[in-house]
């Protein structure tokens, strides 16, 4: 029997053109072209439908930290799913999963007696959390007590409020974002914002005295809290400045303003400590957690608060009789299962030494491209790495046409078999491979780049980019 929607005579990719909506791409190339289809993964590598084997050093969506074959999540969903595949974790029931992975990640997280949440996506993550803080402020009785800040740049998230509280205008453009309340603050990128001379120290406090600024103009009575990602992502790997966060964290708690970690990149080692935070001295208040939190076999999220908000909660429970907030897969326990697999891997295989170990040798590697006269910078920390690239590097003025020379690069690597990220702020691309990569995966991965980056720089020759 040939079922109704299986269309023998065409490919998966002319199927994925025909029925599929895709995210992150242009709508009508890839309809016209399909998608390649992933078939499997072994370590860092994935395995397409055209035969090709490709070193992923991006982890999908900075995702796979175990890369693509761990067996230890993979059992643990299994067995979960055999044991009972599903409850939740509201009314008056709980299950095992959520329970020994709230107490798991309660002991590890930088919050001293932590409450955890459970999601499902990071976005879902840091909405519900927004979604909290005004529900506590309003138990607390300042109701107004609601703007967001958040850096330029920074992603936060998909749903209409964290797409709100990223700083990125390419994902507000056309979707009547962002909506009011949602205020963006320069980013600690001393690379790209510092100006002419300033050092970091000066940098950092002119950063702090714009926070100032924005606090005496809004009102710290209208300002809830501030989102940051410790090591910025999208935004090109931002390693903030010495200090920055001391500074920033000193100004929000004089205005009783929150600062939340999103950890959804850095949190789990991807930086070479357990989380970002640690890595760059930030004591948060809440932070949110996904991606390498099951490694992404199985989708889960969550959040870590402190007892200060929990007790806000508490008092908005008390206040309405109820707290009417709830979500069908938080907590799924195959995704905690996996979680709690993936926490397991992390310390057995001792991957946050591996991190620093494999960091500091892709970062070695990757140095050698620093004199290069289109290379502005190469920065990074733990496995998270950017190479910036610019027309003129010691006015670090940019390439013409922001974007198109990145876009290039990940093009030419594509060519290579390698994946790298292209991201969304100027000409930059990441490399941020599974955390279990080995010695010789970075040296292939490095080997496979540096013919796409002489490639690119014949192209932006040809093409006058650096003119
Ligand atoms: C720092 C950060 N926060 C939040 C998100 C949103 O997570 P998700 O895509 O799982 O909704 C992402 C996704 O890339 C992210 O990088």
């Amino acid at each position: 029997m040939t079922l109704a929607n299986d269309k023998t005579d065409l490919t998966l990719s002319e199927r994925d053109a025909r029925y599929l909506l895709p995210h992150y791409t242009n709508l009508a190339k890839r309809a016209k072209a399909g998608g390649e289809v992933v078939e499997r993964g072994e370590r860092v590598y994935i395995h397409t439908s055209r035969g090709r084997r490709i070193l992923d050093a991006s982890s999908g969506m900075w995702a796979a930290s175990l890369g693509f074959s761990e067996e230890g999540p993979v059992e643990a969903a299994i067995a979960q799913l055999r044991r009972f595949p599903y409850y939740h974790y509201g009314l008056d029931k709980t299950h095992e999963q959520a329970v020994r992975l709230a107490e798991r990640l309660a002991d590890l997280v930088p919050i001293r007696d932590a409450k955890v949440h459970f999601a499902t996506t990071g976005s879902e993550a840091n909405d519900f959390l927004v979604k909290f803080l005004w529900y506590r402020n309003d138990a607390l009785g300042r109701p107004q007590k609601t703007k967001m800040l958040a850096h330029v740049g920074a992603w936060h998230g998909s749903t209409i409020a964290t797409c709100s509280l990223s700083g990125i205008a390419r994902c507000h453009n056309g979707f009547n974002l962002p909506i009011p309340g949602f205020l963006h603050l320069t980013a600690p990128n001393h690379f790209k914002n510092a100006r002419p001379g300033e050092d970091e120290a000066a940098f950092v406090e002119r950063l702090a005295e714009e926070l100032e600024s924005v606090i005496a103009r809004e009102g710290a009575d209208t300002i809830c809290a501030m989102f940051v990602e410790p090591v910025g992502g999208a935004a090109g790997v931002i390693i903030p400045p010495h200090g920055y966060y001391s500074r920033i964290q000193q100004i929000l708690r004089k205005h009783d303003i929150l600062l939340v970690a999103d950890e959804i990149i850095t949190g789990f080692g991807r930086t070479g400590a357990m989380f970002g935070s640690q890595a760059v001295g930030i004591e948060p208040d809440a932070m949110t957690f996904a991606k390498g939190f099951s490694a992404s076999y199985v989708p889960v999220s969550a959040m870590a608060l402190s007892p200060a908000i929990h007790d806000g909660l508490l008092a908005g429970s008390d206040k309405h009789g109820f707290f009417a907030h709830g979500s069908t897969f938080a907590g799924h326990p195959v995704g905690c299962a996996a979680a709690l697999a993936t926490l397991e891997v992390i310390e057995q295989q001792n991957l946050i030494e591996n991190v620093r170990a494999m960091g500091a040798r892709l970062g070695e590697r990757l140095a050698a491209y620093a004199d290069h006269p289109r290379v502005g910078q190469v920065r990074g920390m733990g496995l998270m790495w950017a190479i910036e690239l610019v027309a003129d590097k010691q006015t670090r003025r940019p390439l013409r046409h922001p974007g198109a020379t990145a876009n290039q690069l990940s093009v030419e690597c594509e060519k290579r078999d390698l994946i790298i990220r292209n991201l969304a702020t100027g000409d930059t691309v990441a490399f941020a491979p599974p955390l279990i990569i080995n010695a010789a995966e970075v040296d292939d991965a490095v080997d496979r780049f540096d013919g796409a980056f002489r490639a690119t720089m014949d192209w932006i020759d040809a093409r006058g980019f650096a003119d």
